[in-house]
């Protein structure tokens, strides 16, 4: 079964063809350049761009992967949660496409896409597993029994890490998006610096929340020099507050659950300090830590695709009609 995957949830435009027997086929991506010119992303213009880029990304991808449409099983769209006007594009090319040929489609689920992508690598992780899903846009732990078995065992109760990092990366003159780039201007800061509080480890339960060390780093931040190595050495303990309190609520759940596998998803997954904080804590747990390639830590089409495939193997497809959820919570995926 050849499945197409169509990702146009924010502002990256991602098709990918997957087959059952082989594999991922052929992955393309479009990332908007728009987001450094705005300072952060545009609906209406992310929209258009990908209302720009969607039949020649469909069109690139089928010659890599050397199949025609005719050779297509089904088609997988992401339907939520994210930017409507974003995920119509995707959503209505995806249906009309899967009606002509007619074959089957499905709606995914941006974040259960996620969440299955480090499945995509080799050895790919067993149920269950603890999943920390870190994005631009949500930050949870999920406790993963089989496939379409989540449960949510906490959330940010305000800002995503993801957004955190980027507001932050703003505060400090970095362009969005800012995670990557507050990432590698903290490698030249000092650690002994300054020490942020690590938000939320003295309660039991496994809720995040950053906008408190958001504050903290404001008000150190308009007391400082605002030198080059100050902004380094704030990114640094910044990055370390983040990646060590997300590796005590990590611990706190594998604990919890009794779970030996951990799976870390979504755009900040693509964090080097906390992928080696995480590497430390299975290490020191004898368990096992699964992370998908760079590439697919953040939004990319071959997950919309592995996903659709899941589901669409085990008989699951929708009606003709289509549907997006801007906002869809992972629990009520069905
Ligand atoms: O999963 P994703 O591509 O989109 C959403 O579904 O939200 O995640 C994007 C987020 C952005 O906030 C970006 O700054 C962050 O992931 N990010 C990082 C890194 N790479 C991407 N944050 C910290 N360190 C990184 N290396
Ligand atoms: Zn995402």
């Amino acid at each position: 079964m050849k499945v197409l995957g169509i990702e146009t949830s924010c502002d990256d435009t991602g098709v990918a063809i997957y087959d059952g027997q082989q594999g991922l086929l052929s992955h393309v991506l479009y990332s908007q350049l728009d987001p450094a010119v705005y300072g952060g992303v545009v609906p209406e213009l992310a929209s258009r761009d990908h209302l720009r880029k969607i039949t020649p990304l469909v069109e690139a991808c089928r010659q890599q992967a050397n199949v025609s449409l005719s050779d297509l099983d089904a088609i997988a769209y992401t339907a939520g949660p994210g930017l409507i006007g974003a995920l119509l594009v995707g959503a209505v090319f995806g249906r009309s496409l899967a009606y002509a040929l007619e074959i089957p489609s499905l709606a995914v689920h941006h974040m259960e896409a996620h969440l299955l992508a480090p499945l995509l690598e080799s050895p790919a992780p067993e149920f269950p597993f603890l999943a920390l899903l870190v994005s631009g846009g949500h930050s949870m732990f999920v406790d993963v029994r089989g496939l379409g078995e989540y449960q949510i065992l906490g959330e940010t109760l305000d800002d995503a890490v993801g957004e955190a990092f980027d507001k932050t990366a703003k505060l400090l003159g970095l362009e969005y998006p800012g995670g990557p780039k507050l990432a590698k201007l903290a490698l030249a800061g000092n650690p002994k610096a300054f020490h942020f509080p690590r938000p939320m480890i003295q309660r039991p339960d496994l809720a995040l929340s950053f906008s408190g060390l958001k504050t903290h780093v404001l008000t150190v931040w308009e007391k400082s020099d605002k030198s080059d190595q100050t902004r380094a050495d704030i990114a640094l303990a910044f990055q370390s507050a983040v990646v060590e309190t997300l590796t005590i609520k990590a611990d706190r759940a594998l604990e919890q659950t009794g779970l030996s596998r951990l799976v870390i998803a979504g755009g900040v997954g693509a964090n080097l300090a906390l992928r080696e904080s995480l590497k430390q804590l299975m290490e020191r747990r004898q368990g096992q830590l699964f992370f998908p390639r760079l590439e697919f830590c953040t939004d990319n089409g071959a997950m919309v695709a592995f996903c659709g495939y899941q589901h669409l193997s085990r008989g699951k497809r929708d009606g003709k009609e289509f549907f997006v959820k801007p906002r869809w919570d992972l629990s009520e995926r069905d």
